[in-house]
């Protein structure tokens, strides 16, 4: 896709990932709004230049009250990109994790769908545009700490493929980002050997450029999980991974 004239929308950017992209969108000469619930970090974005509205995935009103924010002021939307996500680790013999697993699907999986459903009509009425949804390279290699995060990305995965399929004709694509281990503040905890953030979305905005656009984003560091399966590496990895249950307090490997 051509990076320089698009008008973009990344809900879910107002930190990580989903910042670097809006900034890189920005630089390459795209119009950019930003989505999300940190009012400061949104203030700060508004003084960069870009758009920024204020939204909660997981409220539906929020979510159609942010549509028509950015639509009333960017009508030319061409791109929305459903980054907001929740990373929480949880034990599952300890029944607390349950409030940790809603949260995850209604962030993940619901707000994705909350989020494409209040923007497909706006997409499909214009005969063009582009969904990129994200997932994680989890979705395909499930880490063990995280599982109902593996779950929710294994779900927007399944999820993106069949929008794919209905929106076929229509002119709106469907892009799937896989990000493997990314250096951003919701990776701290978990992995300090993490993609430095700046290399990750360098090489995203190279894949985006590409013609056609990839149906799946994937940078050199998630084709080992992309492909676990097929590779037949996936019990190795998978025995490997769950070493690191012992970060989950209480336990040990
Ligand atoms: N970093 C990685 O290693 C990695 C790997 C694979 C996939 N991913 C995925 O990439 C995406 C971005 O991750 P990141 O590492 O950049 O994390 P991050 O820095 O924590 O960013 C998460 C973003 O999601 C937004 N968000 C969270 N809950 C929200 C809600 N209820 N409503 C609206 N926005 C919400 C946050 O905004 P507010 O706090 O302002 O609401 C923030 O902008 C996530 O979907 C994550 O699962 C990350």
């Amino acid at each position: 896709m051509d990076l320089s004239g698009r008008t973009v929308f990344i809900v879910g950017g107002t930190s990580g990932i989903g910042r670097e992209l809006a900034r890189r969108f920005a630089a390459a000469g795209s119009t950019v709004a930003v989505g999300g619930r940190d009012a400061r970090a949104l203030s700060e974005l508004a003084a960069e230049g870009l758009g920024t509205v204020s939204v909660d995935v997981t409220d539906s009103g929020s979510v159609a009250a942010a549509r028509d924010a950015v639509l009333a002021r960017f009508p030319e939307l061409d791109t929305v990109v459903t980054m907001a996500g929740a990373m929480l680790l949880e034990d599952l013999r300890d029944p607390a994790h349950f409030e940790a697993a809603r949260t995850t699907i209604d962030t993940n999986l619901i707000g994705t769908i909350r989020t494409i459903d209040a923007f497909t009509p706006h997409l499909v009425a214009r005969g063009s545009g582009t969904f990129i949804t994200v997932t994680s390279g989890i979705a395909f290699l499930p880490f063990p700490p995280m599982p109902t995060y593996a779950a929710s990305k294994a779900a927007v995965h399944a999820y993106s493929e069949a929008l794919r399929a209905q929106l076929d004709s229509t002119g709106v694509g469907v892009v799937e980002l896989v990000p493997p281990a990314v250096a951003t503040s919701a990776q701290e905890q978990v992995n300090p050997h993490a993609l430095p953030l700046g290399d990750f979305a360098q090489e995203v905005m190279d894949l985006l450029a590409q013609e056609p656009t990839p149906r799946e984003i994937l940078v050199k560091g998630v084709l080992m999980h992309r492909w676990a399966e097929r590779d037949g590496t996936y019990d190795d990895l998978v025995a490997q991974r769950s070493q690191a249950l012992a970060m989950l307090p209480g336990r040990t490997a």
